[in-house]
């Protein structure tokens, strides 16, 4: 896997097979943000439409920013986990006090706003800027752990660096899309049971595929 077949295997696989998404058809940082930031804790089909309602009120910085948390709510009102939303509301207005309306385009500082953890670093810094930063989430933790054969307890702390090491060894220049397409390839064929080992793109590359234990990846030991 440690050649550069793996990744291309990949990319050509997304480009071919990727879901349309309305956050797809931009690089906003702004849009792909909230896009994330929704994506989080709820799945793709639920976010849909509550992503259309809130671009259309809150179409950049500037509206977001000015309008009140009380109105913005409204429009989260279903997708739960409100820390989420009062989050993004603070660290844009941040971006509107400290950046002049502008998402900062350097990953250190964009890591700083509110709200903002590693993994949302990741996404928005690759998708928006195509910066070469990991966005390693469960999906990833899965993946990898397929195709190394890797039994890291994924519960442990450190799973995080061990995880972002091994998608940095691998990383092409399209940062981004290589970010998407492993959480496609997690959320549509290497899902966490029954994967679709059959219509892998990587399958070739797959340890665990090979060893025939791939329902036993990831190593989950702490609930
Ligand atoms: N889940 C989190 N981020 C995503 C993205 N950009 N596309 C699809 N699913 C996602």
């Amino acid at each position: 896997k440690d050649n550069s077949n793996f990744s291309k295997h990949l990319l050509d696989w997304f480009y071919n097979n990727k879901r349309e998404m309305p956050w797809r058809e931009t690089k906003d940082p702004y849009k792909i943000w909230l896009s994330e930031v929704m994506l989080q804790q709820t799945q793709v089909n639920t976010v849909r439409p509550y992503y259309l309602k809130f671009i259309e009120r809150f179409p950049n910085i500037e509206t977001l920013a000015h309008a009140e948390i009380d109105e913005v709510s409204k429009y989260w009102e279903g997708l739960g986990y409100y820390s989420r939303i009062r989050n993004f509301h603070s660290a844009v207005r941040e971006v509107r006090d400290t950046y002049n309306g502008i998402v900062p385009s350097d990953p250190e500082k964009f890591l700083k706003l509110k709200g903002v953890g590693p993994y949302t670093q990741g996404a928005v810094m690759s998708i928006a800027f195509n910066h070469k930063v990991p966005a390693v989430d469960g999906n990833v933790y899965r993946v990898f752990s397929r195709l190394d054969n890797d039994d890291f307890d994924i519960s442990k702390p450190a799973a995080r660096r061990h995880f972002e090491q091994k998608v940095m060894r691998v990383m092409p220049d399209a940062a981004g899309d290589f970010n998407e397409a492993l959480m496609e390839l997690g959320a549509t064929v290497c899902t966490p049971k029954a994967p679709l080992c059959i219509f892998c793109p990587v399958m070739s590359h797959c340890e665990s595929y090979m060893e025939g234990n791939v329902t036993e990846r990831p190593v989950k030991l702490k609930k």
